[in-house]
């Protein structure tokens, strides 16, 4: 695939709703269903989802409209854009595609465990409603050596499979059906877990805040911060990249608004589903990991037609999971096709064979490496996601605002977001301040309260 058709055009996105199903496919996927209920469930809940919501809205959509316009501008990749922007700023975008490399290498191996759980649905195997076999099944997956590797292994190998085929046609036209699909899916699910008997418990841990938990651990705001980034794809220039496929006559301030809504209410529907199971079915919220894995199927087994609910389900966690992974190959062989020239196949292979050497020492890292801690008390999984989410994104967001709100200039980014001033975009004011100002400035005081003073 180049990013040429013949006539020598860029590719384009076929419609507005394309682009905005295929972004949102990006940001949708195991970041909103596996990690958002684990991250809550492991941060007090309400207390991280509130200051999920502020950084949200003080950075997420900001940063979701800088990328998407730096993108369309230079019509580039993520490190062609910053070149644009300047000579000296190729690293910047050199930096995301490190932090997607990182991102994908433990993305695959969760990955493995989701396609592991349809083979789970078709055999029957979850179709037990006792609570503590359900998690000494996914304790025996994930702690395995061999089986767990082999599930990584053909999720890195489907999503190579799609990244050689080209994104454009496929992942667009099936977005269009699959990413309504798992919405109403997971919206039936969710009124089944919150109607469970206990699920009270569970929606009041997710949704009302207790003060005390955020002021007695500040390391959830970082986590915060690394979970927006995360679940919005924001941060290594995935958004520049999908953004440079747009046609000059999309809006972008209404792109940028939708696609953290639909990100922010599925992530908010897999905590419906996963925090009331909890409680009803005598869980810890803070498990880790494995807390989707193991109170979905629960959730299943109460439910009429659970088995069926179950292979569908996990299909669709599957292909959200894809719909992102592709994104995150995408952004690390478009840089080394472009800047190495190397061919794109080979591109796909070498990296991807790179990315699921890293993730057997991540899987193993729940097993036979699980003594080994990196960064704290992290296994090297932990580590991985903990490096790339909580320091390379938010850094790689603190740079574009530096780059766009300074170097670039918000005048000329407000005239690219509102197609040189034919359409209306009202918070154009607003949003530069957010870019010069609020996010540079959050973004350093998360990372000064977190790396700085717990060392003075
Ligand atoms: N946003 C994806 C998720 O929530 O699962 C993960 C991801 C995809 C992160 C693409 C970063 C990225 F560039
Ligand atoms: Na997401």
């Amino acid at each position: 695939m180049s990013n040429f058709n013949q006539d020598g055009q860029r590719e384009q996105w076929g419609s507005k709703v394309g682009f905005i199903l295929a972004a949102a496919g990006s940001a949708v996927g195991l970041g909103n269903l596996w990690k958002f209920p684990y991250m809550a469930g492991k941060n007090g809940g309400g207390a991280f989802v509130l200051v999920y919501f502020i950084i949200l809205f003080l950075v997420g959509f900001t940063l979701m409209l800088a990328e998407i316009t730096l993108g369309r501008y230079t019509q580039l990749n993520a490190i062609g854009a910053y070149r644009k922007i300047s000579k000296k700023l190729s690293w910047v975008g050199a930096l995301g595609v490190l932090a997607g490399f990182i991102i994908l290498s433990y993305y695959s191996v969760v990955g493995g465990w989701v396609i592991n759980y349809i083979v789970k649905s078709f055999t029957g195997a979850l179709n037990v409603a006792d609570a503590e076999a359900l998690g000494g099944m996914f304790g025996d997956l994930i702690s395995g050596t061999v089986e767990p590797i082999v599930y990584h292994a053909a999720f890195m190998l489907l999503t190579m499979i799609i990244v050689l085929g080209g994104i454009g046609g496929g992942i667009e036209r099936s977005s269009k059906i699959l990413m309504p699909g798992l919405f109403i899916m997971i919206v039936i699910i969710a009124v089944r877990a919150v109607t469970l008997p206990g699920a009270i418990e569970g929606i009041k841990y997710l949704l009302v805040p207790d003060f005390q938990t955020i002021i007695k651990n500040p390391g959830i705001i970082l986590d915060a911060l690394g979970q927006v980034f995360f679940s919005l794809s924001l941060g290594m220039g995935c958004m520049v990249t999908y953004g440079s496929y747009l046609s000059k006559d999309t809006n972008i301030p209404e792109s940028a608004t939708a696609i953290p809504l639909i990100d922010t209410g599925v992530a908010l529907l897999a905590g419906l589903i996963v925090l009331p199971a909890v409680f009803a079915f005598g869980y810890e919220p803070s498990a880790g990991p494995g807390l989707l894995f193991i109170t979905l199927p629960a959730v299943f087994a109460q439910m009429p037609l659970g088995s069926l609910f179950s292979i569908l389900f996990f299909f669709l966690v599957l292909f959200a999971a894809l719909s992102s992974s592709i994104s995150l190959l995408e952004v690390c062989v478009s840089y080394v096709v472009d800047e190495w020239k190397m061919k794109r196949k080979t591109a796909v292979f070498v990296i991807g064979f790179a990315m699921f050497c890293i993730g057997i020492i991540a899987s193993l890292s729940f097993g036979q490496l699980s003594h080994i801690k990196i960064i704290g008390d992290r296994n090297f999984f932990d580590s991985l996601d903990f490096v790339a989410s909580n320091i390379l994104l938010p850094l790689g967001g603190l740079l574009l605002c530096i780059v766009v709100g300074w170097v670039w200039g918000t005048d000329k980014a407000v005239k690219e977001a509102s197609n040189n001033g034919q359409l209306e975009f009202k918070l154009a004011s607003s949003w530069s301040f957010l870019v010069k100002w609020v996010g540079p400035i959050a973004i350093s005081i998360v990372f000064a309260r977190s790396f700085i003073i717990p060392l003075i």
